[in-house]
């Protein structure tokens, strides 16, 4: 059946019903090359996020690492050196929260003078490869929505003095959002509503995007992914890659130590043996709270969304289905009437995948402590927690100048 069959689907027959032929036979060969078997997932929402058996998993702490650093430094920097460490930047999400309408990485995060997102975080990762003496690859994922705008303002800023022959620019998959009752909503009378698939595609963005060769080529065996929105970020750290290749691990997560045992963030441990990231919602009271002989958290790391993947294992695992997880988000969408509604509230769904879910896809991962306030200024709002605000007193604390 083709989806404006189904009577479910009011908001596409209502649209149907006003455009022209042609409008109409543009809509249904845009709606024909959907995979809509997408929207089966909402009826699984309540089990998508069903666990295993969480257990805590020991993190290298920051007394290990200083006492191992300059093993774990010279181990980093020689992968880096041999070509063997590429970086992935996740920038296709639509930063809803911070309502900018452009690529959230295009954020002035400067006051008295201009400092954007993107060009902190290439001063971030510049900083390791002065050290280094050679460029790291460096990988972009954009979506649809923001690509166009994305590519263009690095070359406007001439990709912020990094070569531009090591970066390369992906886009990543799209999928409909639809009404609480899996109704599509529709973004024009010849559109419905598409939105990014989630951070946990990317790998496979990257492989439909044609860069594996690009990745064989080049002859990279690790991949650190992080988030656009965190301007302190070390990016290919060569401590976090030297501690994950020492510890033989095929996986490497930066952890922060938890500041309170509430405090709203996944933490990383072991599901079924295998590691995971349990969500704060997924603790119980007394997860929590349970506390080591020494007084520390037993669960007392949070991921802060900068991941080291080793590659072979990510084409292992690419073709593996991830799960989906159906998200309540406020979804503008044009109505039969034409206007253009752009919700105070959640209005519906969209589906996304995660890239902590890659994480139990590996046989082991090593939870990494970095200091809070060095590394981890995540701006997901303009004023508040994770804000702009805070981000900005953390970068001055880091004597950046603003
Ligand atoms: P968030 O989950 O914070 O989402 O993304 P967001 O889109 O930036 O912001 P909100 O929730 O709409 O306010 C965490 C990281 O994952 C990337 C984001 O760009 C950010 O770096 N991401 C998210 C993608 O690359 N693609 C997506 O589909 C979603």
């Amino acid at each position: 059946m083709n989806i404006w069959e189904d009577t479910n689907q009011s908001y596409i027959r209502a649209m149907m019903e006003k455009n022209t032929a042609g409008e109409n036979e543009a809509l249904k060969e845009r709606l024909t090359a959907i995979d809509w078997s997408i929207l089966e997932h909402i009826k699984r929402r309540e089990t998508v996020n069903e666990r295993g058996v969480f257990a805590p998993l020991d993190a290298v702490e920051t007394g290990e690492i200083e006492a191992r650093g300059e093993e774990f430094r010279k181990i980093g920097l020689q992968a880096i050196r041999d070509g063997k460490v590429g970086a992935v930047l996740l920038a296709g999400g639509q930063g809803t929260r911070l309502g900018l309408e452009k690529p959230k990485g295009t954020l002035n995060i400067g006051i008295d003078r201009e400092l954007y997102l993107f060009e902190q975080l290439i001063r971030n990762l510049t900083e390791v490869t002065d050290e280094a003496g050679v460029f790291v690859p460096f990988y972009i994922m954009t979506s649809n929505i923001n690509h166009d705008d994305t590519v263009a303002f690095f070359e406007e800023h001439a990709y912020f003095g990094y070569p531009k022959e090591y970066v390369r620019f992906f886009v990543q998959e799209m999928v409909p959002a639809c009404d609480f009752e899996g109704r599509v909503l529709m973004e024009s009378s010849t559109e419905p509503v598409m939105s990014p698939n989630g951070n946990g595609g990317w790998f496979s963005s990257m492989v439909s995007a044609g860069l594996l060769s690009d990745i064989r080529a080049r002859g990279i065996e690790w991949l650190n992914v992080f988030a656009v929105d965190n301007c302190l970020q070390r990016i290919a750290d060569p401590m976090f890659i030297g501690a994950t290749i020492a510890y033989g691990c095929e996986s490497g997560a930066k952890v922060v130590r938890k500041a309170a045992p509430d405090e709203r963030v996944g933490v990383l441990c072991t599901e079924d043996g295998r590691p995971s990231i349990a969500e704060y919602y997924e603790m119980t009271e007394e997860m929590a709270t349970a506390r080591k002989e020494n007084g520390d958290l037993k669960y007392g790391f949070g991921v802060i969304l900068n991941y080291l993947f080793s590659e072979k294992k990510l084409e292992q695992i690419a073709d593996a289905k991830m799960p989906i997880h159906v998200v309540e988000k406020k979804i503008p969408y044009m109505d039969a009437d034409g206007t253009f509604v752009k919700p105070e509230q959640p209005n519906g769904y969209k589906f996304e995948t995660l890239v902590l879910d890659m994480v139990h896809m590996m046989d082991n991962c090593i939870p990494y402590e970095v200091v809070r306030e060095r590394e981890f200024a995540p701006i997901k709002n303009l004023h508040g927690v994770d804000s702009l605000d805070t981000a900005r007193e953390l970068l001055k604390g880091c004597g950046i100048q603003l």
